[in-house]
């Protein structure tokens, strides 16, 4: 079998990284997110090998990375006064636009969609890698699909070893958990995905924001989706995850009624003194959970958990999109003591 590479994060890494993705592979690349499963966007051919690698419905689009914002009006067009304000606030960082798609953009890229979701990251590593080969990459996140998203380059190796030449190794990502992503309507924005870029923020540059009903709800069968990503089962370890609302005595009495075997409770860091079962802490401030969440819910699976209980986050700023993800590993399945 194929094995799959470590690149170091020099000059040598990122010219490797390059020269693969301008000859239409995929690279596993660092970004301040997490890890994007990465592959030259105007590439059809490229493109088409993300969703093989990743086993991820053909429906679902991509998101475009771009290295300066020069760039935007070269993929996307009709851009709203707004998208350019949030550009200025935002970018370079972890936030997507979504917005009208140009010819040069294939269709298998933005998932048969008349639109394309597009960011400019932060991280130096992903930039420098965009700019050697020339190239916007488009790039998922590099988990298999509906497995935790990838914070460091082994686990990247965990779910794609055989299924890619190389991963481009640039250490822990600093947010740890994906975009956020707006579209538009009219001067507008809505708010599609939660992310470090969080709605208090939006907020504080314009009050026009819609959050959608699929951040916090299940959608119905048939629904239309503005965000297919919204659709899918998500983030989940394999074991069965559920989220517990409630202080951590009731959180206490909960577990101990769970028969023990394979019960790991993931708890907030100031919850784990004398707490009396299994389990693993997640941080206690949103930003620390939100580094943590992702490599916490694999950490189950190694420690081959069957269930897991997780303390339900407090959802203010990035806490919303920490309970967001979780939401989706839990399946909706959520527990009020
Ligand atoms: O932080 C991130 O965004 C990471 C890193 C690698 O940049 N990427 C990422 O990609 O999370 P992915 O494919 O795992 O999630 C993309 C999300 C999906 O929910 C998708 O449905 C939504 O963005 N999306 C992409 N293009 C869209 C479009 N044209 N319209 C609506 N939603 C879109
Ligand atoms: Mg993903």
């Amino acid at each position: 079998m194929l094995k799959t590479k470590i690149l170091p994060p020099n000059s040598e890494g990122i010219s490797e990284a390059a020269r693969l993705l301008k000859s239409g592979e995929v690279v596993g690349i660092p970004t301040e997110t997490v890890y994007g499963l990465a592959a030259d966007a105007t590439n059809p051919e490229a493109v088409a090998k993300i969703f093989l690698a990743k086993g991820r419905p053909q429906d679902n689009p991509l998101i475009v990375h771009i290295a300066a914002l020069e760039s935007l009006e070269t993929y996307v067009k009709d851009i709203p006064a707004i998208a350019y304000t949030l550009a200025e606030h935002f970018w370079p960082g972890p936030l997507t636009m979504v917005l009208p798609k140009r010819e040069i953009i294939p269709d298998i890229t933005s998932g048969g969609l008349s639109t394309v979701g597009i960011r400019f990251p932060s991280n130096k590593l992903a930039r420098e890698v965009i700019s050697a080969c020339g190239k916007p990459l488009a790039a998922p996140s590099a988990n298999l699909s509906g497995s935790p998203s990838p914070t460091t380059a082994q686990h990247v190796f965990d779910d794609m070893n055989g299924r890619i030449l190389s991963i481009l190794d640039g250490g822990a990502c600093t947010v740890g958990l994906e975009s956020t992503v707006v579209s538009f309507e009219g001067e507008g924005i809505r708010l599609l995905r939660p992310g470090f870029v969080s709605l208090e923020d939006l907020l504080a540059v314009t009050q026009n924001v819609v959050t959608d009903d699929g951040i916090l709800n299940m959608l119905p069968e048939g629904a239309r989706v503005l965000s297919p990503g919204m659709k899918y089962k998500h983030y989940s370890p394999r074991a069965n995850v559920t989220l517990v609302e409630g202080d951590l005595s009731k959180f206490t009495k909960f577990v101990s009624e769970q028969g023990g075997d394979g019960v790991i409770s993931m708890l907030f860091d100031s919850d784990c003194d004398g707490f009396p079962f299994e389990n693993l802490t997640f941080g206690d401030t949103a930003s620390a959970q939100a580094f943590n969440v992702f490599a916490k819910l694999r950490e189950c699976d190694a420690l081959g958990a069957k269930s897991v209980f997780v303390r339900s986050p407090d959802r203010r700023g990035v806490g919303l999109a920490v309970y967001n993800r979780l939401l989706r590993a839990a399946g909706f399945k959520v527990v009020k003591l």
